[in-house]
């Protein structure tokens, strides 16, 4: 099989190793790939997906790609799986339709109402003149959120209604996301731990992964801005395998069903990000795609063939697939550049152990790393590198983890220093029976 992976960051980068290590797989391409996935095999770094499909396609065709998986949502949502899919290409991913679950987040609402999905109470508005209404409507604390596509950043949680009306304030008349901002969902604000569980599905047929957690916000305590990720674990310690089963049944099977019953093929990945509130598990938001940084930790896990998965979801049975985890625990430092998430300070040169070989259970994942003029590395993005290590125990792990941190240097590094320390526990039934 010759594979290529579209994407430029950690989650690609764990996707190559991964196709990598595949005994099936002769060749992996990324897309633009970065001075990591360079390490695995070729750089397509010449062409944009998005706006040169047409290019893309022909050069898959002239090069006998098996297999193209998508790892951002922008070439998602833009409908790149749909392109590919057309021209006879096998595409990892969901076509823009059933892409739109994560592209809108008014949609994804909409679509949470319509089939009945647990979630927050909230509203949507596209115009100012309509905030202190939708205001009126939801308790005083809320989250404003720009329904599109704003990398994880467009989420403000907000104390009070007068900080609300400043955010809300600020993407609808301001225009501080761009269009994604011109419609804003505003949400009752919930509470309780978080869980990313993710599904690889094809129509209603599911392949669940190992859970993982994120820690989003910039700051160590959970504070500060949130932020694309900064570390993740796996597996999750919020629940256990009996209540991801009753996820699997209240969550993910009413939202396969629910597609089917608007008419959208889904083929890829479903990310449902939750939250376990006290009256139980309810969705914050889809992704149609793999976490970053979960999947740096999730895939580090993978013992078996990751192009058995891709290719038993093309044939439209994910779960057919014989999956395998490391029973080892694993987990991803972010190292980021001083500025992150508004405005990363770019250009340092990295320094000490940014590489790690193919089969070493401790992996530096690159993100905003480019080659540098004199063939060294240097910084390009806010998230740097993800820094990712299986162990015996979390706490082992993260010891590995921060080691290694340790011996990598550029101006600007930062990173919480608590990855993995929030380990919380939830109980589904218990929570059901409170209601
Ligand atoms: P989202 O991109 O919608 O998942 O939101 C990003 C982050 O904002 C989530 O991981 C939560 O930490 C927080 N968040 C989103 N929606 C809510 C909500 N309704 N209540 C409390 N926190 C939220
Ligand atoms: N780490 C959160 C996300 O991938 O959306």
């Amino acid at each position: 099989m010759k594979v290529v992976v579209i994407g430029a960051g950690g989650r690609e980068h764990a996707i190559c190793l991964q196709l990598a290590r595949s005994p099936r797989v002769t060749e992996v391409i990324a897309c633009p790939g970065n001075p990591g996935t360079a390490r695995l095999g070729r750089c397509w770094d010449q062409i944009d997906p998005i706006v040169q499909i047409d290019a893309f396609i022909e050069r898959c065709k002239a090069e006998q790609i098996d297999h193209v998986v998508i790892g951002p949502e922008a070439p998602l949502v833009a409908g790149v799986a749909d392109r590919l899919r057309g021209a006879g290409i096998a595409a990892f991913g969901p076509g823009a339709a059933a892409a739109r679950l994560e592209g809108s987040k008014a949609y994804s609402k909409q679509f949470m109402d319509r089939h009945q999905i647990p979630t927050a109470l909230h509203r949507t508005i596209d115009h100012i003149d309509d905030l202190e209404a939708a205001l009126d409507a939801l308790p005083p604390q809320v989250v404003v959120k720009a329904s599109g596509l704003a990398a994880g950043k467009g989420v403000i949680v907000c104390e009070d209604r007068q900080q609300a009306r400043q955010a809300a304030t600020a993407m609808l008349v301001e225009g501080s996301f761009g269009e994604s901002g011109r419609v804003v969902v505003l949400e009752e604000r919930i509470h309780g731990p978080e869980v990313s569980v993710l599904a690889i599905v094809d129509g209603t047929d599911a392949l669940l992964l190992p859970t993982a957690q994120d820690h989003k916000p910039l700051l160590d305590g959970n504070i500060g801005p949130n932020t694309g990720g900064m570390g993740a674990f796996c597996p999750g310690t919020v629940i256990g395998s009996a209540d991801l089963d009753t996820i699997r049944r209240t969550i993910i099977e009413p939202t396969l069903e629910g597609l089917v019953a608007d008419q959208i093929e889904y083929s890829g990945v479903l990310y449902a990000g939750l939250m376990m509130t006290k009256s139980g598990p309810r969705v914050l938001e889809y992704n149609c795609r793999l976490g970053d940084p979960e999947t740096q930790p999730v895939l580090l896990r993978l013992t078996s063939d990751f192009a058995d998965i891709l290719e038993a979801t093309a044939d439209h049975s994910p779960s057919s697939a014989s999956v395998t985890w490391d029973p080892r625990s694993s987990l991803c430092l972010v190292l980021a550049s001083e500025g992150y998430p508004a405005a990363p300070r770019k250009g340092q040169l990295l320094e000490g152990e940014i590489f790690s070989d193919v089969d070493d259970d401790i992996q530096v994942f690159h993100a905003g790393t480019t080659a540098g003029p004199d063939g060294d590395c240097v910084v390009s993005g806010g998230r740097v590198l993800g820094v990712t290590a299986l162990a015996d125990s979390l706490e082992d792990a993260k010891k590995r983890v921060y080691d290694r941190a340790k011996q990598i240097q550029f101006d600007g590094k930062i990173c919480r220093t608590d990855i993995g320390t929030y380990q919380d526990t939830y109980n589904i039934s218990e929570s059901l029976e409170q209601q």
